[in-house]
């Protein structure tokens, strides 16, 4: 018989940062398409800045969540952890979040471009830092299994706070996973909200994202 998995922060941060990594790759690969040619149609505008939207809700609610409730958890136990560094480049995300959000308002792919180019030097950069720093090796150390899975659903209701509007930032994170990531949100959401409120009365307003986002 297999065991079920035991919960792990570590297996937990490279699952949130693919969706980061795959959104920030998706939007400024097609953001460069869009300031050479310019959109193709309404539908994709609208759905490429509501794409960025649900990146933008993501990110900054991954670092919220970092900064207010992981970190603090376990910076005493990781005397050897720059997390100084860590937290300041969150705050420097956070500047080109707000240009991107400038850009996405008003309704600039070139400003979006370089504010997305930016953000996705620092964010590989900073992944690649937490990773090796916050290993599941290292994590299964660092933290009991109480205490993974009391963060674990800590983590879900603090960014379900933060992550706005749902319904562009649950989609997003749903549809930037597949195979077993996606079946790990799917199975640790509320059933309302992978069966009625996603595919049925969000469904509208997410609907012209689909193009960037994995079937
Ligand atoms: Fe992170
Ligand atoms: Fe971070």
């Amino acid at each position: 018989m297999l065991d079920k998995p035991m919960p792990n922060i570590g297996l937990d941060l490279q699952r949130i940062h693919r969706v980061i990594t795959r959104g920030l790759a998706v939007a400024l690969e097609n953001c460069q398409v869009f300031v050479a040619s310019g959109f193709p149609d309404d539908a994709t505008r609208e759905g490429f800045w509501k794409y960025c939207q649900g990146l933008e809700a993501n990110l900054h609610a991954h670092h919220l969540t970092e900064d207010d409730l992981f970190f603090p958890l376990v910076c005493d136990r990781m005397p050897g952890t720059d997390f100084q560094t860590l937290l300041d480049e969150h705050q420097e995300l956070l500047v080109y979040l707000g240009e991107l959000k400038a850009a996405r308002e008003a309704g600039s792919a070139a400003d979006a471009q370089r504010a997305l180019a930016r953000m996705d030097v620092v964010w590989q950069a900073h992944m690649a830092k937490e990773e090796a720093a916050f290993s599941p090796e290292i994590m299964a150390r660092v933290m009991t299994v109480a205490e993974h899975i009391e963060m674990a659903q800590q983590a879900a209701a603090h960014s379900q706070a933060h992550a706005q509007p749902a319904p562009l930032s649950v989609p997003f994170l749903l549809y930037n996973l597949e195979g077993a990531d996606r079946d790990f949100y799917l199975g640790a959401m509320p059933a309302e909200v992978t069966q009625q409120l996603v595919p049925i009365a969000w469904k509208d307003e997410w609907a012209t994202m689909k193009p960037f986002l994995l079937e």
